[in-house]
């Protein structure tokens, strides 16, 4: 007869997966850090999806993810140090000095006597796959934390002038769960109330424009269209900007501006880093000379997008606190419902 106990719990945790607003998507990618963020040799204690994640470049610079608690006695892996052991570069704890590879296992224990027998590969901690490409940082967090798996996809390649330094870096943490902040970045209805100012559109022109969608990679596009009649921002760079809005579920959202030859990329990644907590990461690459004259105003442009955003989450929490059932509605809530679908599919392939 099975254990009643576990049964229900695993039951409980099976509809806990499936409820919006709460669990975490996993065995998929999410925006960990730019590779600017990560020196050699660096520790750096980052907390992703509710666990502690040390995510560092090793001596010979590449990045790795470990969890950031040491097996032995629970310190902070990050507290410690780097350092070479032959040819290899380990993480030592500050404790008692245990060793660690990038891959999670076990080196050396200092305080074994040489009559110990005591085989310390087989001491391991959670290792995460990780990539970096086009100066990003991607990490995989698998569902199953005694089975990392490889993953079966990669993640996105960003079109463009990715790669360089970016010329706009801005990050925010939301008090907010992941999947309030997935549908507020992709709510087109939100605009006109929130997001008010003069440089950016007029209100009447965001309210229903109908947008052409189409499917794209764990995602949909909405199609290239000409901004530049209602964007005033935009239409500083002259000519006749095309813009491509795509969306690479679960948390990546980027637009792609051509000018001409020229190019502006703006990304916007969100990370699940507790229940309560979202980081909110902008960022903008571009090739076009005028836009790197004119950053510092879509910086500060950027900052208050993020703040208003963030003041309306807070808002909200005010009426989540009592956890309402939520309305969606066709057409503006349509990407949100595409969004749980990935969510509950996803839940069911992770079981
Ligand atoms: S706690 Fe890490 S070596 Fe003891
Ligand atoms: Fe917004």
């Amino acid at each position: 007869m099975p254990d009643q106990t576990t049964t229900s719990a695993s039951r409980a945790e099976k509809t806990e997966r499936v409820v919006f607003g709460q669990g975490f998507l996993k065995d998929c990618w999410w925006f960990a850090a730019l590779s600017g963020d990560l020196k050699p040799g660096k520790l750096q204690r980052f907390v992703f999806l509710g666990e502690p994640v040390l995510l560092g470049r090793d001596l010979d610079g590449k990045v790795y993810g470990i969890r950031d608690i040491c097996p032995h006695r629970a310190a902070p892996l990050s507290a410690g140090q780097m350092v070479r052991d032959g040819s290899a570069c380990v993480v030592q704890c500050p404790y008692h000095g245990w060793t660690f590879n990038t891959e999670g296992t076990c080196t050396s224990v200092p305080s074994l006597t040489p009559d110990q027998e005591m085989d310390v590969n087989r001491i391991k901690v959670r290792n995460y796959t990780v990539r970096e490409q086009q100066g990003i940082v991607w990490i995989y967090i698998t569902a199953d934390a005694r089975r990392p798996t490889e993953p079966d996809h990669e993640p996105p390649v960003l079109p463009g002038v990715v790669g360089g330094n970016p010329i706009i870096v801005e990050t925010m943490d939301f008090d907010s769960h992941i999947d309030h902040a997935v549908v507020g970045l992709m709510d087109p209805a939100h605009g006109p109330y929130v997001h008010q100012q003069w440089w950016w559109r007029s209100a009447k022109s965001q309210l229903s424009k109908i947008k052409q969608f189409e499917p794209r990679e764990h995602g949909f596009a909405m199609v290239r269209h000409a901004p530049s009649k209602n964007s005033r921002a935009y239409k500083i760079l002259g000519g006749a900007p095309a813009t491509e809005i795509t969306f690479r579920l679960p948390g990546v959202r980027y637009e792609h501006i051509e000018v001409g030859p020229k190019q502006v990329l703006g990304l916007t990644c969100l990370t699940p880093i507790d229940d309560k907590t979202t980081r909110i990461t902008q960022i903008f690459w571009s090739d076009h000379g005028l836009f790197r004259f004119i950053s510092p105003l879509f910086r500060l442009g950027a900052k208050a997008f993020l703040k208003q955003d963030g003041d309306m989450v807070n808002l909200q929490n005010e009426g989540l606190k009592y956890d309402p059932s939520l309305l969606w509605i066709d057409d503006a809530d349509t990407q949100a419902k595409w969004y749980q679908q990935l969510k509950k599919g996803m839940d069911v392939r992770t079981q």
